[in-house]
C-alpha cells in the first residue's frame, strides 16, 4: 500500500531549490551550519520541493560516503581574471529524497578540515561559488530558487547577475542566509578580483568594497541576492545595530526591506532520545525522569566523574570561541563548583579556552571533565545525561544546542540574545511556565545568578523542575514550521 501523502503536499505548488554551502552533516560538519544544510533540505522535500545540495568534495569527507558517490560528469571552467581554466567534476549521492552534488577539484579541496586559512579559503570559495553555478548549467538543472549559505557561498548571487546573466540560470531567484555574521570572507581587492574574475564594477562601496582597499564577499552577496534571511528574528533585528552588526549594520539597514528571520529547528530523526542508538538508555517523556538518571550515572562512569545521582550536572557543548561566552564561564567556574555540582565540557577551539578548561578539570578532579575534542557520540550522551546545558553566548544567531538539550529533557541556561531569546522562554515562578533560565546583559555575575537560580530550583523544587523537563521535551522544535516559512518565501519570490 502506498504511504499517505500529507494534504499540505498537494496544496503547495512544487518548487525546485539548489542549496549551496560549505558544510553538511554527515559528510562534513564543524557547527550548526552543517546540521541545517542536512535537515532543512530534508524538511523541504516534505513541503513539495525538489532539492539539490551542492557541496565541495573535500578530501576530509569520510571514505564511507566518498565510495558511494557516482560520477555525474566534468568540464573545464574559466575562473581568474587572466582566464585560467580549472577542472570541475560532479560526483553525486542521493539520500532520503535529497540529491547531493559534490564539486570535485583536488587542487582546492584536498587540504583543510574543511577550512584552513583565508589565504587558501578565499580562492577555494571563489572557485566553489562559480563552479556550483556552472555545474547547474552543465546538468541543465535550472532551479526556481538558489539558496546560498554564509560567506563561502555569497559570491553565487554576484556571479549569477554578472557572468551568468546570459545563461538559462538567470531566471532563478536567490536567497542568502546568514548563519554567522562574524565570518565574511574579507581580503584585499586585488586578490579577490584576481581569483573571482568578477568585473571591476562589483568592487564598489555598495557591493563588495569595504573600507579603503578590501573586498567583502558576504557584503557583495547581500547586495546581489533577492532575499536575505538569518536564523532567528531577534538576530535579524540585532545585526542592524552597531553592537551586533560586525561593521555591516549600515549595509543591512539599507537592505532591511529584504531581510527576514526564520528560526532553525532540529532533525527529529537524528535527535530523538527514544531511538538514539548512541545513548546508554533510550527514553521518552513518560520515563525521562528515571532514564535520565541512568544516562547520568553511565556518563559519570565513562568520563571518570564521581558517580552520584544527586549531583547537578551542567553540560557545555560548544566551539570554544569568543562568540560562546566562555570568558564568563571561566570567570565564575570556581563559584559554581560546590559539593553538589559537576561540569562536563565538550569542545575544541581557541587555545586559551582549551587550556583553561583543562586547568579546571585538574583543579576539580572527579567533578569537572573537559573533553577537548570533537565527538558526536559524546555530544549525544552529554545531552542525555546532563541536567542543564549552558549557552551564555555573546551573540548567537540561532543556536542548536539549547534546542537539542530541551528535546532531551535537559534544561537550558542561556543569555537572552539572538535565537536563544526566541527559543528559551524564561522560567516564571508565579505561573510555573517557561523552558529554562536566562540572563540579559553580558556579565559573569548575571550568569552566576542564573546558574544559582537553576540549581536552587533543582534541589528545592524538584517537582516543578521535573515538570519543566517534560515541558521542554514536549515543545515543538522540529523543522516543520520553519520549512513551511522558507517554502512560503520561495513561493512569494516565484509566483
Ligand atoms: P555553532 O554553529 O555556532 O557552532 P550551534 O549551536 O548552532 O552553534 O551548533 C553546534 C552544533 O555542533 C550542534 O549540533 C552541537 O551538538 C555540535 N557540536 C559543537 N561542538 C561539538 C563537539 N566538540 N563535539 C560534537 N558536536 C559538537
Ligand atoms: C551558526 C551560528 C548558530 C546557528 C548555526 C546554524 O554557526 O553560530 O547560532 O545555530 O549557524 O544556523
Amino acid at each position: 500500500m502506498e504511504a499517505a501523502v500529507p494534504v499540505e503536499t498537494y496544496m503547495s505548488p512544487r518548487r525546485s531549490v539548489a542549496f549551496i554551502g560549505s558544510e553538511c552533516y554527515p559528510f562534513v560538519k564543524t557547527g550548526g551550519l552543517g546540521d541545517v544544510m542536512y535537515a532543512l533540505p530534508k524538511a523541504l522535500v516534505k513541503q513539495n520541493c525538489d532539492v539539490k545540495v551542492i557541496l565541495p568534495r573535500y578530501k576530509c569527507i569520510p571514505w564511507e560516503y566518498q565510495q558511494k558517490m557516482i560520477y555525474r560528469g566534468s568540464f573545464t571552467m574559466d575562473l581568474c581574471a587572466d582566464g585560467r581554466s580549472y577542472y570541475v567534476g560532479i560526483m553525486e549521492y542521493v539520500w532520503d529524497g535529497v540529491v547531493y552534488d559534490f564539486i570535485d577539484n583536488e587542487e582546492f579541496f584536498s587540504s583543510g578540515n574543511p577550512y584552513t586559512n583565508l589565504i587558501d579559503d578565499i580562492p577555494k570559495y571563489c572557485y566553489f561559488a562559480k563552479a556550483a553555478l556552472a555545474a547547474l548549467n552543465y546538468m541543465d538543472w535550472i532551479p526556481n530558487i538558489i539558496h546560498c549559505h554564509d560567506w563561502q557561498a555569497a559570491l553565487v548571487p554576484v556571479y549569477l547577475r554578472t557572468q551568468f546573466v546570459n545563461t538559462k540560470l538567470t531566471t532563478a531567484k536567490t536567497i542568502l542566509t546568514i548563519h554567522n555574521l562574524r565570518f565574511q570572507g574579507i581580503y584585499n581587492i586585488p586578490t579577490i578580483r584576481y581569483w573571482s574574475g568578477l568585473p571591476d564594477y562589483v568592487f564598489n562601496k555598495d557591493a563588495l568594497k569595504t573600507g579603503y582597499q578590501d573586498a567583502n564577499m558576504l557584503k557583495g552577496g547581500l547586495a546581489y541576492s533577492n532575499i536575505i534571511t538569518t536564523v532567528s528574528q531577534t538576530y535579524a533585528g540585532e545585526i542592524q545595530s552597531a553592537y551586533y552588526g560586525e561593521t555591516l549594520d549600515a549595509h543591512l539597514r539599507y537592505h532591511s526591506g529584504k531581510l527576514r528571520g526564520i528560526v532553525n529547528g532540529i532533525d527529529y530523526d537524528i535527535w530523538n532520545p527514544s531511538t538514539d542508538a548512541r545513548l546508554y538508555a533510550n527514553y521518552d517523556i513518560t520515563n525521562v525522569l528515571d532514564k535520565k538518571k541512568e544516562n547520568k550515572r553511565r556518563l559519570q562512569e565513562e568520563l571518570g566523574l564521581v558517580q552520584d545521582d544527586h549531583k547537578f550536572v551542567i553540560g557545555l557543548i560548544s566551539r570554544l570561541t569568543d562568540q560562546k561566552g566562555l570568558d564568563l564561564v571561566n570567570a565564575i567556574l570556581p563559584q559554581v563548583m560546590d559539593e553538589h555540582t559537576q561540569i562536563v565540557v565538550l569542545g575544541t577551539g581557541d587555545g586559551v579556552y582549551e587550556d583553561s578548561f583543562r586547568y579546571y578539570e585538574n583543579a576539580y578532579k572527579g567533578n569537572v571533565c573537559s573533553n577537548i575534542m570533537y565527538d558526536e557520540t559524546r555530544a549525544h550522551r552529554i545531552y542525555a545525561g546532563a541536567d542543564a546545558l549552558l549557552v551564555p553566548s555573546r551573540f548567537e544567531p540561532c543556536g542548536l544546542t539549547q534546542l537539542i538539550a530541551m528535546h532531551y529533557g535537559t534544561v537550558p541556561i542561556v543569555r537572552e540574545t539572538g535565537g536563544l531569546k526566541d527559543t528559551v522562554e524564561p522560567y516564571n515562578m508565579y505561573f510555573n511556565t517557561g523552558n529554562g533560565f536566562t540572563f540579559d546583559r553580558y556579565d559573569s555575575g548575571l550568569l552566576l545568578d542564573a546558574i544559582n537560580r537553576a540549581k536552587t530550583f533543582y534541589f528545592e523544587n524538584r517537582w516543578c523542575w521535573d515538570e519543566m523537563v517534560q515541558r521542554d521535551m514536549d515543545k515543538n522544535l522540529s523543522w516543520e514550521n520553519s520549512a513551511k516559512q522558507y517554502k512560503d518565501l520561495y513561493l512569494d519570490l516565484t509566483w
